[in-house]
């Protein structure tokens, strides 16, 4: 149940997320705060920008219209007296003065009523480049012309003495509210950039206050999972507080749940330790008076009868059939005595114990059982406890091979390193769905055998598959102390 609910959570973080809203959501904390900041910097100065530079360009422009439509009326009246005394002196004088006094004007000119200029004043700053030719057209609006600079020019023309006097020509140019509105638009720009760099920095300090604990949280979950217990930092009292807090008390929940199922997986693995070892110590004492006490009393009732007299034919005959059932109960006895516990495996070892199993196996089994024993030069014996695992261990595993492999033949083999023991079994009968057997135990035979193994801080793997055979591997260290 558990595999499965890891395999799916697996499956699911690890299934690839594609699209763009992924890609931008999976960018780090600190880009999306700085990002939102600097996307609504954007919209917002623009369009207020939009707004200021319109509404200022619209009333600019009106003024200078109105600058214009003004001058016109004014000066048409100022030249009207000159121009009838043909006082060209005065004439000009008042043209420069004028032009002196309003910045706009681009240019003033006095034309006959033949339509020749009769005085021109142009301003020095804005030059004479491209003047347009005069046209008598009188209309109420100036008329608008653009420069291939980009320059605006208005253009008004007022009749000096209904027409009679000549006209007034006045040019204003909108070279001044370009440049204002330049200057503007780079002011106002600087501020933004100003605010930008003075949000950003803010945002950056806020998104380390909120992904600095995030950050310590996740270390501190990153740590639980590998089994050790950190507490995570709690830094305010704020939402990742509450769940920094959260999170130490489900730590803590945990550690004791973990505390416990240790206590009780020590308490269960000694009394399984304890449970064996009188199982052992049980058999290797019904072994022992088998083989002593009944084995003995046997062989002296066999020796007691052949000392018999044996005059009668009848006689003999009975004391055949005696001996015959004699030798056939001592032999019963040695072999449950064997198997319940060799004696062979305390005085001789393991290798002599298994020697002896295994050639007694294969004078009835059908399957061929082959053994070896490899014992690299630096062991040395292994202790008992090993010894009698091992044993036990192999002694299931053959029963197994027996009972359900129907193998023609299979391989023992014990390797006594100096730092570990390894038990391979293998048969080539036909095997079994490993799977299967986990999740519906049959049989304890497996499961003794791990317990057995894991008791000593041994390992098991069973390898097998449906048609081509098992193979059992289990190992056990040496020079350790049992995990009780
Ligand atoms: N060598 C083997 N060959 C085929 N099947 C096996 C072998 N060893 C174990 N099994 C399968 O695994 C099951 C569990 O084995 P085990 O735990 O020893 O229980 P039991 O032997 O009591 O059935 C067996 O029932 C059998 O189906
Ligand atoms: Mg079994």
């Amino acid at each position: 149940m558990g595999d499965t609910l890891k395999t799916a959570v697996e499956n699911r973080s690890s299934r690839p997320k594609t699209g763009l809203l992924h890609t931008l959501l999976s960018v780090p904390i600190s880009m999306k705060i700085m990002g939102i900041g600097a996307v609504v910097a954007a919209i917002f100065g623009t369009a207020t920008l939009y707004q200021v530079q319109r509404s200022l360009t619209r009333s600019y422009y009106l003024r200078l219209e109105e600058t214009l439509n003004s001058s016109s009326m004014m000066m048409s009246g100022l030249v009207s007296r000159p121009i009838a005394v043909g006082d060209i002196i005065q004439l000009r004088k008042t043209l420069r003065f004028f032009r002196a006094s309003v910045p706009d004007v681009f240019c003033v000119d006095i034309f006959d009523p033949k339509g020749d200029v009769v005085s021109r004043s142009i301003n020095p700053k804005i030059g004479l480049d491209r003047l347009p030719p005069f046209t008598s057209s009188l209309d109420e609006r100036p008329q608008a012309l653009f420069l291939p600079s980009g320059e605006l020019l208005l253009i008004k023309i007022t009749p000096i003495l209904q027409g009679a006097g000549g006209y007034l020509r006045i040019i204003v140019s909108d070279r001044r509210i370009r440049s204002e509105l330049r200057r503007l638009t780079l002011n106002f720009l600087f501020t933004l950039l100003l605010c930008l760099v003075a949000g950003e920095g803010l945002a950056l300090l806020l998104t380390h206050q909120i992904v600095h604990p995030i950050d310590r949280l996740k270390t501190a979950a990153e740590s639980l999972r590998e089994g050790k217990v950190e507490k995570a930092e709690v830094f305010a009292a704020d939402e990742i507080g509450t769940l920094a807090e959260t999170f130490n008390a489900m730590t803590e929940t945990l550690e004791k749940r973990r505390d416990e199922i240790l206590r009780k997986e020590r308490d269960r693995v000694r009394l399984i330790d304890a449970l064996v070892s009188a199982q052992e110590e049980e058999r290797r004492r019904i072994a022992s008076e088998l083989h002593d006490e009944v084995g003995a009393a046997l062989s002296a009732l066999l020796l007691m009868i052949e000392s018999l007299p044996s005059e009668s034919p009848e006689i003999r005959e009975r004391r055949t059939e005696f001996r015959k059932h004699l030798e056939r109960s001592i032999e019963n006895v040695r072999r449950l005595s064997f198997s319940l516990r060799p004696a062979v495996l305390d005085d001789f070892g393991l290798e002599s114990a298994l020697k002896r199993y295994i050639t007694l196996l294969n004078q009835h089994s059908k399957t061929k059982f082959n053994f070896r024993f490899i014992q690299s030069a630096s062991s040395k014996r292994p202790p008992e406890a090993v010894e009698t695992t091992l044993y036990r261990i192999t002694q299931e595993a053959v029963n197994n091979v027996l009972r359900h492999a129907e193998a023609s033949s299979a391989e023992i083999m014990i390797l006594i390193r100096k730092d570990e023991c390894v038990l391979v079994v293998e048969d080539d009968g036909k095997g079994f769905s490993a799977r299967k057997t986990n999740e519906v135990s049959s049989g304890i035979g497996l499961i003794g055998i791990r317990e057995r193994a894991e008791i000593l801080g041994g390992t098991v793997s069973v390898d097998s598959e449906v048609g081509r055979g098992t193979t059992l591997q289990v190992k056990i260290p040496l020079g350790r102390e049992p995990e009780i």
